[in-house]
């Protein structure tokens, strides 16, 4: 109280001399008025809180006294201590007559017996020592359509009968089941619109729901997600159409399948699931036993299947051919003096090639080399009709070498063969011609 009023004169002073220094400079007189005014307040003040503190000595004197008979008075004049509250508090600490204590039952607990004891003349207690007791929350039968209530502290939860869900059981669990009582098609229209998923079983689960404090949280199984109709029912969270155009790409190489609760990737015939479960690989069909070739013929694995090819020889006239090995015929030789014969291919080369659909391009397929120089000029050229001009060419990498060039990319499902001639000259007169047929089994797919 002293300082509050010190404070206030100061600033009383203080702003007083501000204000004057802020103005044309005040007279002597003006000056020494204004001191004895704050001279008398002060005494004023001083007076008063010396009355002050007399009054304050005076009261704790008879604060000590009364203090000091209390004491000796009530010595022995104490209750008996009260036994600890379980599951609630005891309120006041003191025993002595006249004194009172209060218990409170913690948060789902009730208080059975005295609310309040005192501690009477008798230095006994008023009332019965109380006990705190579990509300039955399920007294009141909260749950509904026939559940079973398991009283917990503070809270309760039901188990619900067969067909019930939620937090009291209150709600139907959907079934998805189309009972058409009225058979007219309009009628059956109606209810097939009402119910687009109008399947039971694995794409529908019933949600998990807690009830805290009056809100219900539902939660669903991974991969499932709160259906829009109600928040008891979880539905299957469509995979292949959620992420159909990722950022991180496609999810399945080629197909996606939506299962319940997830997905799987699918390929296409001839292919297998990779080992991540996104890829396509293709079966090996030539390696296992799932082709279908005869003996004389050879299998080649293609992406997505196999092929069976037969190497024929040629049927040329005035030239025979003999195989000398599974993809090579070689021409017999020429009787003397048999010009055309000599004219015709010295040998026939196969090879079949399996490549992806839509291959990028250019790029080399094919080399044929010419193990030695016969003669003094090697030519290599392409053969074979439109198809092969359109997506092939040939060029010479080296002195002895020619390759055959992928112009333009093919789509698949295709087969497109291209044929390699290279010639030896000398002095300008073909001396041998090597025939090297290319086949490509294009796949459907580009994987
Ligand atoms: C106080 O209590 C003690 C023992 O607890 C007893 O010996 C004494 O006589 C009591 N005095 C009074 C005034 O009751
Ligand atoms: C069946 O539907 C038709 C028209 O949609 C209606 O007239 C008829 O009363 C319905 N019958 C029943 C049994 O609901
Ligand atoms: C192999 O089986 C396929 C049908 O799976 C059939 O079209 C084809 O002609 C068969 N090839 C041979 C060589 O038997
Ligand atoms: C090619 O062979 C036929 C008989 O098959 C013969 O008549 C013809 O004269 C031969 N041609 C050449 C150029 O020797
Ligand atoms: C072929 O591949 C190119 C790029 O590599 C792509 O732009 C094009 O769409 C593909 N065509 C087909 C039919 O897949």
């Amino acid at each position: 109280m002293f300082i509050c009023a010190v404070n206030v004169i100061f600033l009383v002073c203080f702003c007083s001399l501000h204000q004057t220094f802020g103005q044309d400079c005040p007279s002597r007189n003006e000056i020494q008025g204004s001191l004895r005014q704050v001279q008398k307040l002060l005494s004023a003040h001083e007076a008063s809180y010396m009355q002050s503190l007399r009054n304050l000595k005076k009261k704790i004197s008879a604060l000590q006294s009364s203090a000091g008979k209390q004491t000796s008075k009530t010595i022995n004049s104490t209750c008996p201590k009260l036994d600890a509250l379980i599951n609630g508090r005891k309120l006041g600490k003191s025993h002595l007559v006249g004194h009172e204590v209060y218990f409170l039952c913690d948060p789902g607990y009730e208080l059975v017996g005295s609310e309040t004891r005192v501690c009477q003349e008798t230095l006994t207690w008023s009332g019965q020592q109380p006990i705190c007791q579990d509300i039955n929350e399920c007294a009141s039968s909260p749950c509904l359509n026939a559940g079973t209530c398991v009283d917990e502290v503070n809270q309760f939860s039901c188990v619900c009968a067969k067909g019930w869900t939620g937090a009291t059981c209150q709600s139907p669990v959907p079934t998805f089941l189309i009972t058409i009582t009225n058979t007219s098609a309009t009628a059956a229209a109606a209810a097939a619109t009402t119910f687009p998923a109008a399947t039971t079983g694995p794409f529908v689960r019933p949600s998990r729901c807690t009830t805290v404090q009056g809100t219900t949280h539902c939660t669903c199984e991974p991969g499932y997600t709160i259906s829009g109709r109600d928040s008891y029912t979880c539905a299957d969270i469509d995979e292949c159409e959620l992420f159909h155009n990722g950022q991180a790409g496609r999810l399945c190489l080629h197909a996606c399948v939506n299962t319940p609760g997830g997905y799987r990737c699918s390929c296409p015939a001839g292919y297998d699931v990779t080992r991540d479960g996104r890829s396509c690989k293709d079966i090996d069909e030539c390696a296992t036993r799932q082709n279908n070739c005869s003996k004389d013929q050879m299998c080649i694995n293609t992406f997505g299947g196999f092929q069976c090819v037969r190497v024929d020889c040629p049927k040329i006239r005035n030239a025979t051919y003999v195989k000398t090995s599974p993809m090579r015929c070689e021409r017999n030789p020429c009787p003397v003096e048999n010009k055309a014969c000599s004219q015709t291919p010295n040998s026939f080369s196969y090879h079949y090639m399996a490549v992806v659909s839509n291959l990028s391009a250019p790029r080399v397929m094919f080399r044929v080399s010419a193990l030695r120089q016969i003669g003094d000029t090697l030519r290599f050229s392409l053969l074979g009709g439109k198809q092969a001009r359109r997506h092939f060419t040939v060029q010479r990498s080296d002195r002895l070498t020619g390759q055959l060039m992928l112009v333009t990319p093919v789509q698949g499902p295709a087969t497109v063969e291209a044929e390699v001639e290279m010639s030896e000259l000398e002095r300008r007169v073909q001396v041998g011609r090597y025939i090297t047929k290319v086949t490509l089994f294009v796949s459907q797919y580009d994987f």
